[in-house]
């Protein structure tokens, strides 16, 4: 027997869903056609998705009474820059799309995060539905509404928070991903499960993205609905989603982004778990526990860029707020804080948790 859809609410202005279950691409159309309509839509993807998956959404929009076109750009985090967001713009625009038309994000993170970036700044802002592919996609980046660019200075400096008009993640996509590929995804599962605690963290720390990986998916997706309606801008609450964040964005950019997102923050995440045990900031220990959990994907729970080379790459990151940073530190499972500290104190945290690797 098939697994059944499971669906969450994001309750945020407007609200939306996110569906995750087999078979869901087949089934995009329908789900949309009630949502946006019959309209035009431009699926933004990058080559090797839409390789693997263009042709069952084209079928099932088409199917459904959209008019499809399509538009690719080579993957990978080098190319979610401004020189990619204007030709998917530019491709809107020869399309003629409107604002009563939509876009498909079709992909992992970097796909979302550009096609969201594109449909919010096309016209002032044209609908966009997230169909992630990745594991981590669907565990975190197609919800919540962060979308975004890199600049050369840093990670995600340009961008919008623009909410899609719903989320659909196949569980099929996860059957092409390579092993590198859903460790990402686990290791931003990993930083859920150590935010939430109780029953989420308890399947992390097993074997849970394993045994029921829609079931995780979804937890973590309600997880994250709940911070997001509560603080959809990032105001206050939403930075303890950015747990690891910190030193794994300077580690991303050390590496010229060769070290891809989801590894970069599973050695963020161990740093900062030790860097607060030594510090006296934990409630409980939580430094072994959390690099077993990441140990257990493949994932590193270190690196080679020493605090100097992190903390001044790390200059650049949002959380900075003039010469002060805040950072998320796990005290225990379930009950994260937001520590704001002098920037100057930055490389001495890093160094409390460095390890190389
Ligand atoms: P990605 O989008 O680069 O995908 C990783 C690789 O997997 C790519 O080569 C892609 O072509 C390939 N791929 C995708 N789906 C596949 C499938 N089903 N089968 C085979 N190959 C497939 O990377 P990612 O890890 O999905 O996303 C990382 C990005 O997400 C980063 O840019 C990060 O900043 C961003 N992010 C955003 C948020 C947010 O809230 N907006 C949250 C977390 C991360
Ligand atoms: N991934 C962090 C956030 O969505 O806020």
């Amino acid at each position: 027997m098939s697994q059944p859809i499971q669906t969450v609410s994001i309750r945020v202005q407007p609200a939306y869903e996110a569906s995750i279950g087999p078979g869901l691409l087949d089934e995009c159309g329908p789900r949309l056609r009630c949502l946006l309509g019959p309209c035009r839509a431009v699926v933004i993807s990058d080559t090797t998705v839409s390789a693997l998956y263009l042709p069952r959404v084209q079928q099932s929009l088409e199917q459904a009474g959209f008019t499809v076109s399509a538009w690719a750009f080579p993957a990978g985090e080098r190319q979610k820059n401004l020189l990619t967001l204007s030709a998917a713009l530019e491709f809107l625009a020869r399309e003629a799309l409107t604002r009563s038309d939509c876009v498909v994000a079709l992909g992992g993170g970097v796909v979302g995060d550009l096609a969201g970036f594109t449909a919010g700044c096309y016209l002032r802002g044209i609908p966009y539905v997230q169909l992630p592919t990745t594991l981590l996609a669907a565990v975190d980046s197609s919800v919540g509404g962060k979308t975004g660019v890199d600049l050369t200075a840093g990670k995600n400096l340009a961008g919008l928070f623009v909410q899609p008009a719903a989320m659909l993640f196949d569980t099929d996509c996860l059957t092409t991903l390579p092993p590198a590929v859903i460790a990402d995804g686990a290791s931003e599962a990993v930083k859920t499960g150590v935010l939430a605690g109780g029953p989420l963290w308890t399947l992390l720390e097993q074997d849970g993205l394993t045994v029921d990986p829609a079931g995780v998916i979804a937890r973590c997706v309600a997880y994250k609905a709940g911070i997001v309606e509560r603080d959809p801008r990032e105001a206050g609450e939403r930075k303890l989603l950015n747990l690891g964040h910190t030193v794994g964005h300077a580690i991303e950019r050390c590496s010229d982004y060769t070290i891809p997102h989801g590894h970069a923050v599973a050695a963020g995440l161990a740093i900062i778990a030790r860097a607060a045990e030594a510090l006296g900031w934990t409630a409980e220990p939580v430094a072994a526990r959390i690099t077993a959990a990441l140990e257990r994907h493949s994932l590193p729970v270190g690196t080679e860029y020493a605090p100097r080379e992190l903390a001044r790459a790390a200059v650049s990151d949002k959380k900075r707020r003039g010469s002060e940073i805040t950072l998320a530190v796990p005290r225990s499972f379930g009950g994260c804080i937001l520590k704001t500290l002098p920037l100057s104190d930055l490389e001495s945290v890093i160094a409390a948790g460095w390890e190389v690797f």
